[in-house]
């Protein structure tokens, strides 16, 4: 059969990303822009500044991308981008560009959601990953865990009820003064500390359904700085060592209340934390369950991964009309 090549766009958040994937697995050309830099004066990220960066950004780029690869529009065999869920003008600004790409072409349109585009990336990293598996998805806008069972068969487990676990270490991260985005320095900094020196809550510990809540965490790392009795490093390793427990006890919770699965997978920018991998690697051994973990560039968000669900969904035969709408929220 003739390899099928899929442009993914994705613009759901701040990163601005676009890429060409076969159904053969090469990712032949990727281009990324990160819009830290115009967020970092606001400690976060800020929806209107990304949604101009994203109009500006977008069209050049995958342009510069289709280069990249040696490809003209026509050779590609659809277009998917982002629908949701995400910041609303982001993922209008993808959405829409996509339909024109697809209007002008003739090819299929497929909208993805990007938590399946999380949810299925660890396949485009590792052809052996067969279906069903459980995922940890981790980042600054997500906090779930999920039993991934096919395309578009999904089974939510637990979820934030509060904050995403990247969030909460942008947060204290902030608190000792890391800059933004926090998470990579919080660890660094956690290295140098003590885990045991500061108690901090472990919100929702062993309760029945497999839910997070981390915004006590947050606010206890603030009074533990507002004290002035810790160290830095010593807050910022109690905290990660707080958050490691819960996601050890929420995943133990979830293992235990599914069926048979192939694999213990992790995706999402706290995927890149090493303490936390290291954990979840020793849950997985102890389940005698493989541990993935796809390289932080699929982890991240990324248009690889939406271009992945893109061929996904093509190969199941699915396809999406122009009026289909960009949705804020899209729940798996
Ligand atoms: O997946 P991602 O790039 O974007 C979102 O969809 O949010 O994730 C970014 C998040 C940020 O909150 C960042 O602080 C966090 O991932 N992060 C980390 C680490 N590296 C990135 N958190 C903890 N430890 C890290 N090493
Ligand atoms: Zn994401």
């Amino acid at each position: 059969m003739k390899t099928r090549t899929v442009l993914g766009i994705e613009s759901s958040c701040d990163e601005t990303a676009a890429a060409l994937v076969t159904d053969g697995r090469v990712i032949l050309a990727q281009r990324i822009a990160s819009q830290d830099d115009a967020h970092r004066p606001y400690g976060g990220v800020v929806p209107e500044i990304a949604a101009r960066a994203h109009a500006e950004r977008l069209a050049p780029m995958i342009e510069a991308t289709l280069a990249d690869a040696g490809m003209i529009l026509d050779e590609v065999d659809a277009i998917a981008a982002t629908a949701g869920p995400g910041l609303i003008g982001g993922v209008m600004v993808g959405l829409v560009t996509a339909k024109a790409l697809a209007m002008a072409t003739g090819k299929p349109l497929i909208a993805v959601n990007h938590l399946e585009g999380h949810a299925l990336s660890p396949r485009l990293a590792d052809a052996s990953l067969e279906y069903p598996y459980l995922l940890l998805l981790v980042s600054g806008g997500h906090c779930q865990i999920l039993l991934v069972e096919g395309v578009g068969r999904f089974r939510r487990l637990g979820t934030t009820i509060d904050d995403a676990l990247g969030e909460a270490f942008d947060k204290s991260a902030k608190v000792l003064g890391l800059g933004y985005p926090g998470g990579p320095a919080l660890e660094r900094l956690a290295l140098e500390g003590d885990a045991r020196k500061v108690p901090l809550p472990r919100p929702l510990k062993g309760s029945q359904e497999p839910h997070f809540s981390f915004a006590g965490l947050k606010s206890a790392v603030l009074r533990a700085k507002q004290s002035g009795e810790y160290t830095d490093a010593d807050i910022a390793a109690s905290f990660q060592q707080a958050a490691i427990d819960c996601l050890i006890d929420r995943m133990r919770r979830a293992l235990a209340g599914v069926g048979p699965v192939n694999a213990l997978v992790v995706a999402g920018g706290v995927a890149a934390n090493k303490a936390i991998r290291g954990a979840l690697e020793k849950l997985a051994a102890d389940h005698s369950l493989p541990f993935i973990a796809p390289p932080l560039a699929l982890c991240t968000d990324n248009a690889a991964m939406i271009a992945w669900a893109g061929l996904e969904r093509l190969a199941d035969g699915q396809s999406d009309p122009l009026d289909v709408a960009a949705r804020p929220r899209w729940p798996l």
